[in-house]
């Protein structure tokens, strides 16, 4: 079993100047924000998206670096804060009152200021990226932003009208997350000046892992014992179609498949419907299909890898991508 720690190993001193960065930059005004802005930096989660950043700066440095640099860890900055904006937000969307095993922040101050936190950070995030002069740095993550935004609202335009394809749960998966983890990688690269090839290589890599890491969120959901922090079934509860009920949609007769989704229907209100679907889906081989599709996912990225030269950089990357298939957190 690969842990987040041997893979943070050649980036260890570069996160811990990262995380003081972070605390540096990230300061409010006033009891209130403050108290809420220290939460939300508390339970910053696994750190994914600053450990691809830095550990692709690490690999495309055209010479070897003790550290990656202030460039790197405003790359890191502008990235993690995206991510928990984002996450304030989408807790407000879903209703949901827990993440990483503590109240989210809409559960502990409300929905209405929950948003505001989000703005907040986001607002302070460009702040700090416009004021630091590195153009390109801010240019090339802020793209991302519309594309979070899209692939909430095409979700929510599908579990409104029904009818889940493949094309849109994939495209779903790409925009909401695998945007990002891409966008992580390939400011990583540009943060240490590497080739244009090299950026748009290193955006192929992070969009391949995020479509990876993704699909086991979405198959942790529906795995009673994960230790995820959030509460288990919630898509289902949410009604939302993602990929290991879609396999079992896609396979079921017309008539079943009508049952199924009936049953999803009537997944907010009733609990018995929610493990029913949870058993189902089990059962019928769509946690294994998703995981299948998983896999595929993870060897495309590994495989992006294969033209550098072996690094610990590299290592941890490839480490990193047994890490997604296997985390249960
Ligand atoms: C988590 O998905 C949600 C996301 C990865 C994206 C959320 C994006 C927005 C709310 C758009 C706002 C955008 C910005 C830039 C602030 P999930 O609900 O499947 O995962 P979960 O189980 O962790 O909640
Ligand atoms: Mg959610």
């Amino acid at each position: 079993m690969v842990t987040l720690d041997k893979i943070r190993k050649p980036i260890g001193a570069d996160l811990d100047a990262f995380d003081e960065f972070v605390v540096r930059n990230f300061t409010a005004e006033g009891k209130l924000l403050s108290d809420m802005l220290r939460y939300a930096l508390s339970a910053r989660g696994k750190g994914i998206r600053p450990t691809v950043v830095l550990l692709a700066a690490g690999l495309n440095a055209p010479v070897r670096r003790e550290r990656m640099g202030q460039r790197a860890y405003l790359a890191a900055l502008l990235v993690e804060m995206i991510h928990v904006a984002s996450l304030i937000h989408d807790d407000v969307i879903d209703e949901s009152d827990m993440r990483r095993g503590k109240p989210s922040v809409n559960a502990r101050w409300q929905s209405h200021r929950a948003v505001l936190l989000g703005d907040y950070i986001l607002a302070r995030n460009m702040s700090i990226g416009l004021s630091s002069g590195q153009f390109d740095l801010v240019t090339h993550v802020v793209e991302t932003m519309s594309a979070l935004c899209e692939g909430e609202m095409l979700q929510s335009e599908r579990a409104d009208r029904g009818g889940m394809t493949r094309a849109a749960c994939l495209e779903i998966i790409r925009k909401k997350t695998a945007a990002l983890i891409a966008t992580s990688a390939s400011a990583g690269a540009l943060a240490v000046g590497a080739p244009r090839e090299k950026v748009a290589l290193m955006h192929r890599f992070g969009e391949a892992l995020g479509m990876a890491f993704q699909i086991q969120d979405d198959i942790l959901d529906y795995t009673p014992s994960a230790q995820t922090g959030k509460p288990a079934n919630n898509d289902l509860r949410e009604r939302k179609v993602t990929l290991p009920l879609l396999a079992v949609l896609e396979r079921a007769g017309e008539v079943r498949r009508t049952e199924l989704l009936d049953r999803l229907s009537r997944c907010r209100e009733d609990e018995a419907e929610v493990e029913y679907l949870r058993r189902t889906v089990e059962d019928e081989g769509g946690i294994a299909a998703a995981g299948g599709i998983m896999q595929q996912y993870l060897a495309q990225a590994a495989g992006l890898l294969a033209g550098y030269e072996p690094s610990d950089y590299r290592t941890a990357l490839i480490d990193l991508c047994a890490y997604v298939a296997e985390r249960d957190r």
